[in-house]
């Protein structure tokens, strides 16, 4: 192949909410092209109108559309809540960002999520002993439908109403079958009314969807530099995360890849996300977790003298979920899980987020922890295992301690401004993760960016 689409992949590499957003929104200032390839409205990516310096948190559209030069995709691989993707582009007009129709395009072979698969979520949600937490976003739905071919693609919604019609009856035949064993009436979905909705969505989107092989084609032939934002991550993808406690798309490299309409050929950089802590919202296993005032996904009442560790992490970080707005988890910064993920990811660079937070926190504790290795049945390891499930055993992590913290002034932005002890924690990471740590997130911002390199 001649050409190749030049493309940046930009990637989880923990539980979600890194700061992808973020990264893939001040990439793309200098971009083309800028595709969301994987998940749907699960997904929460906070970036920073720089116009504005308004937050928005984006579930569909791609970060990069803040910048009034880049085309986005919404690939593939996505599926798709037009509710959600329609009062995005409102919320964004409102915000003064132009041109939205003609900027933002859409493959035509990307999946719906209609309402009933947001029942279908909570429903499965309900009948489990041990739920995953989900978005509710009706995200395993829209793919368990894609996977049995009932599912719905963008393209259908241009079809002819009756055809439009026959396809969500045939798709919602055995749904509603399960909505009436259930009582649930009120559910049972009358393709007729379901297809006229859908077939006026598909008039206002008409012009926005693309056969995303041909824009990529495009993209190829004229060079374009691409950034692909990458959602969720590595651990909750379907097959190399926790399973059952994952999501419903492949988020590593190569399901990205697919749902963004690129070969491999294409890739030129893979650029992981990290933050100085971790996080995790939903259930399943976090090894470096720490205790926290949280139950039923709601913090309970404290007293700053009773605050835990996690409460410690969370307030400082501001750890919301940007979709649900659950109160995150925390914990400790896992090396060896890093460190695992990066070979998974094939990472050439690291983004590590939230140096600003990890020096306040040091600074609030005296001591922080950082995972460098497990005990795991008894033996070390420094690699994250795969059969948690089966051994029933959380990996022990063996912590290197930090207690030299350190405030970033205001206005820095340059690597060697940095504090000493600031850059003494990023050579520690550095050498624990054995991947280039490329750039430090030292706020929220597209500025609050430093590229890691001593002038
Ligand atoms: P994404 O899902 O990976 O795009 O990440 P989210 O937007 O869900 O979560 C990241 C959160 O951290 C958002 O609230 C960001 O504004 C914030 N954030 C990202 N990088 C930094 C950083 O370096 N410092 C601080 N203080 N906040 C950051
Ligand atoms: P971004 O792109 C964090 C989690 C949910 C739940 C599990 C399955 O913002 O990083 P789902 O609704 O996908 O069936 O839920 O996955 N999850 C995320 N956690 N960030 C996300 O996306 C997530 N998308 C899904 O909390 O545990
Ligand atoms: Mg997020």
């Amino acid at each position: 192949m001649e050409n190749s689409a030049n493309a940046t992949l930009i990637l989880g590499g923990k539980y979600g909410d890194e700061g992808k957003g973020k990264i893939a929104s001040k990439i793309a200032e200098k971009s083309d092209l800028v595709i969301r390839a994987t998940g749907g409205a699960n997904a929460g990516h906070t970036v920073v109108d720089p116009a504005t310096k308004q937050k928005i948190a984006l579930h569909l559209v791609p970060g990069g559309i803040v910048y009034p030069h880049t085309l986005c995709l919404i690939g593939q691989g996505v599926v798709l809540d037009l509710d959600i993707l329609f009062s995005e582009i409102k919320t964004l007009e409102e915000l003064g960002i132009t041109n939205l129709q003609k900027r933002l395009k859409i493959s035509g072979r990307a999946h719906i999520t209609f309402p009933y698969h947001k029942e279908l979520d909570e429903l499965h949600e309900k009948m489990k002993d041990k739920p995953v937490g989900t978005t509710k976003r009706g995200i395993g739905p829209t793919y368990s439908d894609k996977d049995n071919r009932v599912g719905l693609q963008v393209y259908d919604l241009l079809l002819p109403l009756e055809e439009l019609e026959n396809k969500i009856d045939v798709a919602t035949r055995l749904h509603n079958q399960l909505f009436k064993a259930n009582g649930m009436e009120e559910s049972v979905v009358d393709p007729k009314v379901l297809a006229k909705e859908y077939h006026e969505y598909g008039l206002k989107l008409k012009d926005m969807v693309v056969n995303a092989n041909q824009l990529i084609r495009e993209a190829r032939q004229k060079d374009w530099k691409t950034v692909v934002e990458g959602a969720q991550a590595i651990w909750l993808d379907k097959d190399y995360g926790d399973y059952p406690d994952v999501t419903s798309s492949n988020c590593c490299t190569e399901g990205t890849l697919i749902g963004a309409h690129l070969s491999y050929k294409d890739v030129k950089c893979v650029i992981v996300v990290l933050k100085a802590h971790d996080s995790r919202v939903g259930n399943g296993p976090f090894p470096t977790e720490q205790p926290a005032h949280i139950e039923n996904d709601t913090v309970t009442e404290y007293d700053e003298e009773d605050a835990c560790i996690g409460d410690v992490i969370r307030e400082l970080a501001g750890e919301y979920g940007a979709t649900t707005k659950r109160p995150r988890r925390t914990g400790w910064f896992d090396a060896a899980q890093a460190r695992t993920a990066l070979e998974i990811l094939g990472a050439d660079y690291v983004v590590l987020n939230h140096l600003d937070t990890m020096g306040k926190i040091i600074n609030k504790l005296g001591v922080i922890g950082i995972c460098e290795g497990y005990y795991y049945l008894g033996e070390y390891i420094q690699y994250y295992p795969d059969d948690i499930r089966l051994t029933k055993q959380m990996p022990e992590p063996v912590y290197g301690a930090v207690s030299d913290g350190w405030e970033i002034p205001k206005g820095t932005k340059k690597y060697k401004d940095l504090p000493e002890n600031a850059k003494k924690f990023i050579r520690y990471i550095e050498s624990l993760i054995g991947v280039p740590i490329k750039w430090v997130g030292v706020g929220p911002g597209n500025d609050d960016l430093i590229e890691v390199k001593e002038e």
